[in-house]
């Protein structure tokens, strides 16, 4: 691994700030963490009396994240959880009430550059996708053990994945076996299920991307976290979210259109945000990014 790969560059940062309009004194929780890369510039903006909470799942990247905010400015708490107990972690921090709430969806570069975590069909490791290691099973053993019906199923919803049927009846076949037990045998049973054509995509990237929102839950988790956010919001606080996928920015905007109708929710971007030409350019995974935010009333 070349230590160039594992730097993360935070998306759509400006536009970010821009929303979340960070001031002293106040109470922000970057429930995403990773590298710190948006917390570190949320955490210049509150001043010595402000207070940043960190969070992230994958406890993996926290004490470098702890270290990137050590000269911060502002009061920093950091917890390895889940958002979708934010309220639980705020109400243990001893925190009533916040000013502003990030969540930038997905993974970051380190966790997709780094094999043994076996997020990535491009790196061979692991078949394993979690994103907090102590919790629930990898990839692999849900290979293992749900039925072909189940797994078209996970391909279909959360990969959008055309030869979803073909694949899970080629992965059911091949672990009578052996178990499909690294990212390279998943991608050979893939590779060996799709018609050979002129791929724009890697045939793998739709089956990796179901398989890991499923094995985290992910919109289960993004749902419910977004459900009574605005119990933990003071009035006038504001939420940034950025997702990477429709899946995602549906329930966002699905979200904050039902706040907005029950009268809670400003919402700022009439439109998702998305990264200019030359953020693109620079970093890849800008490019799918959509930030929308909103304002509590
Ligand atoms: C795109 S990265 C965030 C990068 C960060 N904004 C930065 O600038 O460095 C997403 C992070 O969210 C974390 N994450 C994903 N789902 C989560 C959840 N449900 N609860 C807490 N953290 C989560 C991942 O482990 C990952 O570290």
């Amino acid at each position: 691994m070349r230590s160039v790969d594992l730097i993360h560059q935070p998306v759509l940062l400006k536009e970010t700030l821009g929303y979340l309009a960070p001031s002293p004194g106040e109470t922000f929780v970057d429930a995403t963490v990773g590298a710190a890369g948006h917390a570190r510039a949320i955490a210049g903006r509150l001043g010595d009396k402000g207070t940043l909470i960190g969070i992230d799942r994958d406890a993996t990247w926290l004490p470098g994240a702890r270290e990137t905010l050590r000269d911060a400015g502002c009061r920093v708490r950091m917890v390895q959880g889940n958002f979708s107990d934010l309220k639980e972690i705020l109400e243990q921090l001893n925190v009533s009430g916040i000013d502003g709430l990030l969540m930038d969806l997905g993974l970051s570069s380190m966790q997709l550059e780094t094999g043994e975590r076996g997020f990535s069909f491009s790196r061979d490791g692991p078949l394993d996708m979690r994103m907090d290691m102590e919790t629930g099973h990898p990839a692999s053993h849900y290979l293992q053990h749900l039925s072909e019906k189940s797994i078209t199923s996970i391909l279909q919803k959360y990969g959008e994945e055309r030869f979803a049927r073909r694949i899970a009846r080629a992965i059911a076949q091949a672990r009578k076996k052996q178990p499909i037990a690294t990212t390279s045998d998943l991608v050979n049973v893939i590779m060996r299920a799709v018609p050979h054509r002129r791929w724009r995509i890697h045939p793998a990237t739709r089956v990796f991307q179901a398989l890991r929102i499923y094995v985290n839950r992910e919109l289960e988790r993004l749902e419910n976290a977004l459900k009574d956010v605005e119990d933990i919001m003071n009035p006038g606080a504001r939420i940034a979210v950025i997702s990477f996928h429709s899946l995602e920015d549906r329930i966002v905007k699905r979200t904050f259109r039902e706040k907005k109708s029950a009268g809670v929710f400003e919402i700022l971007t009439r439109k998702p945000v998305t990264a200019s030409d030359e953020e693109k350019k620079l970093n890849p995974r800008s490019r799918s990014a959509k930030l929308r935010a909103a304002r509590k009333t």
